[in-house]
């Protein structure tokens, strides 16, 4: 008969029971080092109002839920609807009583952005954050790629500008960008067309770049008002449509699999991505910091250029133009 008493004492007695604790350590510690910062404030922000552009899927929608749960009345910019009211039933289902609720806007189309501004100041007083968290990344398969640099960058830009009015009516207004690691690689060229790349990395390095040096350009022309300008990077993030489209290139169902464990152990879950931009949102102590590129809760140093003054009064000049910003808009 299998004894089955026996076979267990010399499993417990032999090195296995060790190596197989030892194993989960390490992949533990793993899993936890590389999952980031969890957002060490427990504030609310009760009857906040939050717009976050692109909150239908990823690091969006995970931001959301974690606001709403906070008490914030979330307004979730998506472009498609069928993918809004999907993420907004997610959001319910987590929560019954979830204030949220979607608005149409494409962040890649000016008019389109001019467009949800008007029915956002029709139906709001004031705004108290906005988060410029909706973002591509390009694919081989594109032969140009100034829709990354319109979406990450231009639009970012147009949005943050046109809900400024709103923003200076909050006691404590926050602008936060999504920025990304990837914006050390960046290169700025302000000569001649400056919205063209010729690979995908190269535009989105670039188009993140941007927003980067924004963020510290704009927080200074503001710096006697209550708004606050921060960036920050989320990290390397799965199961988000950046990750899809980066990974899907060329790759074979045998790679994809052989590839899933290092994923799943070095890459954060989009919870775990989005807990700087909470954190950025939610904390009252941050009220005055602004200008910073936050990475895993914490204030890092950008890349250089990021501080240059001067890159950064002439990208915004040229930027001004493309958007065809007038002195009316910026003013406000
Ligand atoms: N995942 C990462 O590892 C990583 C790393 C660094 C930075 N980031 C940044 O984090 C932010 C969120 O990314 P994610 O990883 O959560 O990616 P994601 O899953 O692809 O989410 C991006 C969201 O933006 C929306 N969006 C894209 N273009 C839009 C447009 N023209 N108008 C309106 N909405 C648009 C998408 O809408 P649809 O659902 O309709 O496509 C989607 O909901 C992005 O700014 C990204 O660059 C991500
Ligand atoms: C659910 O949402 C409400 C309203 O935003 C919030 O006050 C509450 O704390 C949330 N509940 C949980 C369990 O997070
Ligand atoms: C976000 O980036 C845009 C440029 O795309 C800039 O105009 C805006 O001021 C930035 N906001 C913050 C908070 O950095
Ligand atoms: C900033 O907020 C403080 C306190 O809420 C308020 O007294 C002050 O008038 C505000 N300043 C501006 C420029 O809105
Ligand atoms: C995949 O690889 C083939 C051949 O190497 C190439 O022709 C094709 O364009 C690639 N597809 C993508 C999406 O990069």
């Amino acid at each position: 008969m299998y004894d089955f008493f026996s076979d267990f004492e010399s499993f417990t007695e032999s090195w296995w029971p060790y190596l197989i604790s030892v194993f989960i350590t390490v992949i533990s510690a793993t899993r936890f080092y590389f999952g980031g910062t969890y957002c060490p404030s427990s504030a609310r922000i009760d009857g906040k109002t939050v717009i976050i552009t692109g909150g239908a899927r990823g690091i969006g929608l995970a931001t959301a839920k974690q606001l709403t749960n906070r008490g914030a009345n979330v307004i979730l910019a998506v472009r498609n609807v069928e993918k809004g009211l999907k993420a907004l039933n997610e959001i319910r289902e987590t929560n019954k009583t979830a204030s949220v609720q979607i608005k149409l806007v494409d962040i890649s189309d000016l008019a389109s952005i001019r467009n949800f501004a008007e029915g956002i100041k029709n139906e709001h007083d004031k705004i108290d954050v906005l988060i410029n968290n909706a973002g591509i990344i390009g694919s081989k398969a594109q032969d140009e790629y100034e829709p990354v640099f319109t979406t990450n960058y231009l639009g970012p830009f147009l949005l943050t500008h046109l809900m400024l009015p709103l923003l200076a009516k909050s006691d404590n207004g926050r602008v936060i960008n999504v920025s990304a690691l990837a914006h050390y690689n960046g290169k700025l060229d302000l000569e001649g067309n400056f919205g063209k790349s010729s690979t995908p990395q190269e535009a989105f390095a670039k188009s993140k770049l941007a927003l980067t040096v924004f963020t510290k350009y704009i927080a200074q022309l503001h710096k006697s008002t209550n708004i606050t300008f921060n960036s920050v990077s989320p990290g390397l993030v799965r199961n988000t449509g950046h990750w899809e489209t980066f990974s899907s290139l060329n790759s074979s169902f045998l790679t994809k699999l052989s590839v899933w464990p290092w994923v799943w152990l070095f890459m954060k879950t989009p919870k775990q991505g989005c807990q700087s931009i909470v954190y950025l949102t939610v904390e009252p102590s941050l009220h005055k910091v602004t200008g910073c590129y936050f990475s895993d809760c914490e204030i890092k140093e950008p890349a250089e250029i990021v501080n240059d003054f001067n890159v950064a009064r002439c990208l915004y000049e040229k930027t001004c133009k493309i958007v065809a910003l007038d002195s009316e808009d910026i003013k406000n």
